[in-house]
C-alpha cells in the first residue's frame, strides 16, 4: 500500500483515499474528466456539487486560480494547512471543468498531512478531492470508515490514522476585487484571517457555493437535538467536556474544543452504530474551533432532503 502505487492509480484514471489532517479526501487525476466523473458517482455526489484541486503549495496553485494579493496573503499563511481557497480559475488550468462543476471559480488546497504531500509529489499534479464519504453522511476521520462507507468503490485506501483535526478546512473566497468571504468555519479560525485581510464579506444567503451550505449536510443516520443539557428516555447523549451516561460519549473531557472536533464525527458513528434513534448534543462553546463544530451540527440536524 505505498504511495507510489498509489500515485500510479492515479495516473491510470483510478480513485484513492488518502489522509489530510483535516478529514479524508477521496482522490483522483483533477485533470481527467472520467476519473473525476468516478468521484461523482463513487461518492453518490450530486454533480453540480464542486470539488476542491489538492496542490502542494502556492507555486502551483497560481498554475490554476488568479490568486490576488489577499488571497497571496492567506495562502502564505495558512498553507500548507487545513485552509482552502476559492478564486477565479485560470482559463488555462488542467483541472478539469467537471471537477469545477462548470464555474468560473476553482477551489484550491495545499494539505499538510505528510503522505498527502508525498502522493502530491508522485503523482505530480493536482489532485481533485471531496471527503471520503458517501454524498450527505459525515466525513470520514479514520480509513476504517473511508473504507466503509466507500466499499468497493475505489482502488485503494491509504491509511494515515485518525485525522489530527477532524472538520474539513476552512473555505474562504476571494474575488476578482479582492473581496473575501467565509464559505465554510474550520480550524482556520475567522479572526485569524480577519487580521490579515480585515472584516470578512458575509456569505450570500441562498446561493450554495459550499456544500457545507446546504441544509442538511455532515449527517448521520439518526436525528439531532443540539443544545441538550441531558438525554431524554430513549436518546443516546454526546457530551461536550461531562462524563457521558451509558451508551453515550464524551467530546472532550478536558473540555479542549481541538480534541472536540477531532472526536467529533468518530463519535456521531459510533452512537449511530448502537441503532440510537435521536443524538442529544450537549451545547458547545462558540468560541475557537467551536463555530465550526456548531456549523457541522446544525446542518447535521437540519431537515433531510
Ligand atoms: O478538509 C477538506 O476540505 C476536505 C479534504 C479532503 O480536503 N475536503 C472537503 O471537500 O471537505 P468537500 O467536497 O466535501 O467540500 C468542499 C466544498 C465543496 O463541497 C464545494 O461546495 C466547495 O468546497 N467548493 C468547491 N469548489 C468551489 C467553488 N468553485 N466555489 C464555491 N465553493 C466551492
Ligand atoms: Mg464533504
Amino acid at each position: 500500500m505505498s504511495v507510489e502505487e498509489a500515485a500510479a492509480i492515479l495516473r491510470g484514471g483510478g480513485l484513492v483515499v488518502f489522509p489530510t489532517e483535516t478529514v479524508y479526501g477521496l482522490g483522483a487525476d483533477a485533470a481527467n474528466p472520467h476519473a473525476v466523473a468516478r468521484i461523482y458517482e463513487a461518492k453518490g455526489r450530486p454533480r453540480f456539487n464542486p470539488l476542491i484541486a489538492h496542490v502542494p503549495g502556492l507555486a502551483e496553485a497560481e498554475r490554476h486560480g488568479a490568486l490576488r494579493a489577499n488571497a497571496r496573503r492567506l495562502a502564505d499563511a495558512f498553507w500548507p494547512g487545513p485552509f482552502t481557497l476559492v478564486v477565479p480559475r485560470r482559463g488555462d488550468s488542467s483541472v478539469a471543468e467537471l471537477a469545477c462543476a462548470g464555474l468560473a471559480t476553482i477551489a484550491l488546497r495545499a494539505p499538510a498531512h505528510p503522505i498527502a504531500q508525498e502522493l502530491l509529489a508522485a503523482f505530480g499534479g493536482p489532485i481533485a478531492a471531496p471527503s471520503a464519504n458517501r454524498f450527505g453522511h459525515v466525513s470520514a476521520t479514520t480509513a476504517q470508515h473511508a473504507a466503509a462507507d466507500l466499499e468497493g468503490r475505489v482502488d485503494l485506501v491509504l491509511d494515515g490514522g485518525p485525522s489530527a483535526i477532524g472538520l474539513e478546512s476552512t473555505i474562504v473566497a476571494v474575488d476578482d476585487a479582492g473581496a473575501v468571504t467565509l464559505l465554510r468555519p474550520g480550524a482556520v479560525a475567522r479572526a485569524d484571517i480577519e487580521a490579515l485581510v480585515g472584516p470578512l464579506a458575509a456569505a450570500k444567503v441562498g446561493h450554495i457555493q459550499a456544500s457545507g451550505m446546504l441544509e442538511s449536510h455532515y449527517a448521520p443516520r439518526a436525528q439531532l437535538r443540539l443544545d441538550a443539557e441531558g438525554p431524554r428516555p430513549g436518546e443516546a447523549y454526546l457530551a461536550f467536556a461531562a462524563p457521558a451516561p451509558p451508551g453515550g460519549a464524551t467530546l472532550s473531557a478536558s473540555g479542549d474544543l481541538v480534541e472536540a472536533a477531532a472526536n467529533l464525527y468518530a463519535s456521531l458513528r459510533a452512537l449511530d452504530a448502537i441503532g440510537a434513534e435521536t443524538i442529544a448534543v450537549a451545547p458547545i462553546p462558540a468560541h475557537g474551533l467551536g463555530e465550526a463544530i456548531r456549523d457541522r451540527l446544525m446542518r447535521a440536524a437540519a431537515p433531510r432532503c
